[in-house]
């Protein structure tokens, strides 16, 4: 009779689980095959699940079984019954948890094989080639690395549910065959049969659902929410992710802030036995600008950006002047030792801040007692001096300088160039597990001009309500207007993002107004959110955290694909299913579409 799995095979316990209380005892063990060795006709091998591997021995006496257990190859499937026991001394593994036991086999089952593999399965596949990790993601995840991830990122879910479900938010679904909301990526459109012609967008995030939630009375909503956005991919970006999404109402900003900081402070405990400080500190944006040249500044790094301006307002160096005169601004970056880089290193971050897109980058090195630096003959002494007190010059120090038209550039330049100067140094960047540096980067502008388009667009999205205390009102000084917009960052990433919303349709007809979008076109877009805005709408705002990120931080990655079980690769593909695919031309027919192939 076929031998098969059953009730008899079935697992006393996880392989990681088995301790040396089970010593003496008949066990059974389930897994997968790993580290098979022949010792002298004896044969060990250990199987693995997500607890861990046991070690399995089989004697030469134990005939049929034991020439089964000399053809095993990795990750074959077994159940194996035996006797638990005390390894004999000397050949204890103390690198494992399981390393003073083992089991002799008196029975073994093959429950399924293995064909070869196309990598070894085990923490070295980290270094296997991405691609084929993913084309064969199954085996990927079959080891403790992933199973980790994975698993923190079931119990941070667990726990965001725990945590809300506490303080009565009600979790509601919102479509996923929805209608465009503007989040500023392309949507991912599903074409619908019965309306042939017509799509569906799926949501790129649930903004307008769970705002009209609020109107319908729900004041506390979240949802552990998929979102599709069909935009360039990099290393924290993926097409589909999670968000754990949130709106209140009769809410001002504190209250999120003070909900967002608990959760953290709960979660960072759970996962990390961490103790985080709360409150985080408040920067508004274009303090973290001037001060980080980020808007999700590392607070890790130990480098600030300068403004050297009052230096070079009525300074010999005509470029310079130009460029304050016209509104421009000049700033820099000191580096503590920097006057030792050689030329050539000087060079190749000068050529790093002219690929960030500035004309070229100014240097002062305090050598010998003084400021040196091409820019030295055209300045007097006082301006020298300038230049030392603002930048904060110590000697044998650096200073960078860009001046641009654009504040924001200058800085955007000098704060990539902080963060690679800054990570590149132990005693500039203290990069530690549990260095956590969370903060709120707070008033944000409320609009940013797109070049490509010549109009402006909204910094966060059209529903953010604008800051009651600027001079003038939004519409009449677009260019300085604020929001009322937080973003959540920790440790230069951008873990989430919202805002205190706009309650009034007049005030959103206002801002419609200001990004060009025609009464008709808000009506066609976003009219039934316009409608349901005009029955007794509540004050109420919200935030979004990235769940992707958040895990991928807690887990102590750099790339958040190797928290989600099946991610995309840079092309928006999944390797192991194949998608996205063709389709036959029949389903093409029923949706009446047809497919105009690119020559090229
Ligand atoms: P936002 O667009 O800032 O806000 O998104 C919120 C958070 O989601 C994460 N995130 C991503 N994670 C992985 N891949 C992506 N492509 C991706 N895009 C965003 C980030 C980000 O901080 N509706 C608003 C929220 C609100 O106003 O309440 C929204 O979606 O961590």
């Amino acid at each position: 009779m076929a031998r098969i799995f059953d009730k008899t095979w079935q697992r006393t316990k996880l392989c990681g689980q088995f301790t040396e209380e089970d010593a003496g005892h008949e066990v059974r063990a389930n897994g997968w095959v790993r580290a098979r060795r022949d010792l002298g006709g004896i044969i060990f091998i250990e199987i693995w699940d997500w607890t861990g591997p046991i070690q399995i021995v089989f004697n030469p006496e134990a005939g049929e079984i034991h020439e089964q257990a000399a053809r095993l190859r990795n990750e074959y499937c077994v159940a194996v019954k035996g006797r638990m026991r005390i390894r004999p001394e000397g050949t204890d593994n103390p690198e494992l948890k399981t390393g003073t036991i083992e089991i002799v086999a008196s029975d073994f089952l093959v429950m399924s094989k293995a064909k070869p593999l196309p990598f070894e399965v085990g923490d070295e596949t980290d270094n296997v080639d991405e691609n084929l990790r993913l084309k064969y993601r199954y085996l990927d995840m079959r080891r403790d690395k992933m199973q980790f991830n994975l698993r923190t990122r079931a119990k941070i879910n667990a726990f965001t549910r725990e945590y809300l479900g506490e303080r009565n938010f009600v979790e509601l679904e919102t479509p996923m065959l929805t209608k465009a909301t503007p989040e500023g990526a392309r949507d991912y459109l599903v074409p619908s049969r019965v309306n042939q012609g017509c799509f569906y967008a799926l949501p790129q995030s649930p903004q307008l659902f769970k705002q009209i939630l609020m109107i319908s009375g729900f004041d506390r909503y979240y949802q552990i929410a998929r979102c599709f956005r069909d935009e360039d991919l990099r290393a924290d970006r993926q097409p589909e992710f999670t968000q754990v999404d949130i709106e209140m109402s009769y809410i001002v900003e504190d209250d999120i802030m003070e909900l967002i900081e608990g959760y953290m402070k709960g979660l960072f405990k759970l996962v990390r036995g961490v103790d985080i400080p709360t409150p985080f500190v408040r920067m508004p944006y274009w303090e973290a600008m001037d001060r980080f040249g980020s808007d999700k500044p590392d607070l890790r790094v130990k480098l600030e950006l300068c403004d050297l301006a009052e230096a070079f307002r009525d300074a010999g160096f005509e470029p310079f002047r130009k460029i304050l005169e016209a509104g421009g601004v000049v700033r820099g970056l000191r580096l503590p030792g920097g006057a030792a880089l050689s030329r050539k290193e000087i060079m190749d971050l000068e050529n790093r801040a002219i690929k960030l897109g500035t004309s070229g980058l100014a240097n002062f090195l305090y050598k010998d007692g003084g400021l040196k630096g091409p820019l030295i003959k055209f300045l007097k002494p006082e301006d020298i001096e300038k230049v030392k007190e603002l930048g904060k010059m110590q000697p044998d120090d650096a200073l960078f300088i860009v001046a641009n038209e654009s504040r924001q550039k200058a800085c955007e330049i000098l704060g990539t160039l902080r963060l690679e100067l800054g990570k590149a140094r132990e005693d500039l960047f203290d990069n530690s597990p549990d260095n956590w540096k969370f903060l709120w980067v707070t008033d944000f502008p409320l609009f940013e001009w797109s070049v490509e388009e010549k109009r402006w667009e909204a910094m966060h999205h059209p529903f953010t309500s604008p800051a009651l205390n600027s001079e003038k009102p939004f519409d009449e000084d677009p260019a300085n207007a604020l929001a009322r917009a937080y973003d959540c960052v920790l440790n230069g990433n951008e873990v989430g993002g919202g805002s205190i919303r706009i309650h009034d349709p007049e005030v959103q007809a206002r801002l419609f107004k200001c990004l060009g979008i025609t009464p008709e076109d808000a009506k066609r877009r976003f009219g039934f959110f316009l409608d349901a805005l005009s029955y007794g709408t509540p004050p109420h705002g919200g935030l979004a955290l990235g769940v992707d990120r958040l895990v991928m931080l807690l887990c102590g990655g750099n790339s958040i694909r190797d928290v989600m079980a099946f991610p995309k690769t840079q092309k928006a593909q999944c390797l192991m299913s194949g998608a996205p695919d063709a389709v036959e031309q029949e389903r093409l027919d029923e949706l009446a579409i047809s497919v105009v192939k690119d020559e090229e």
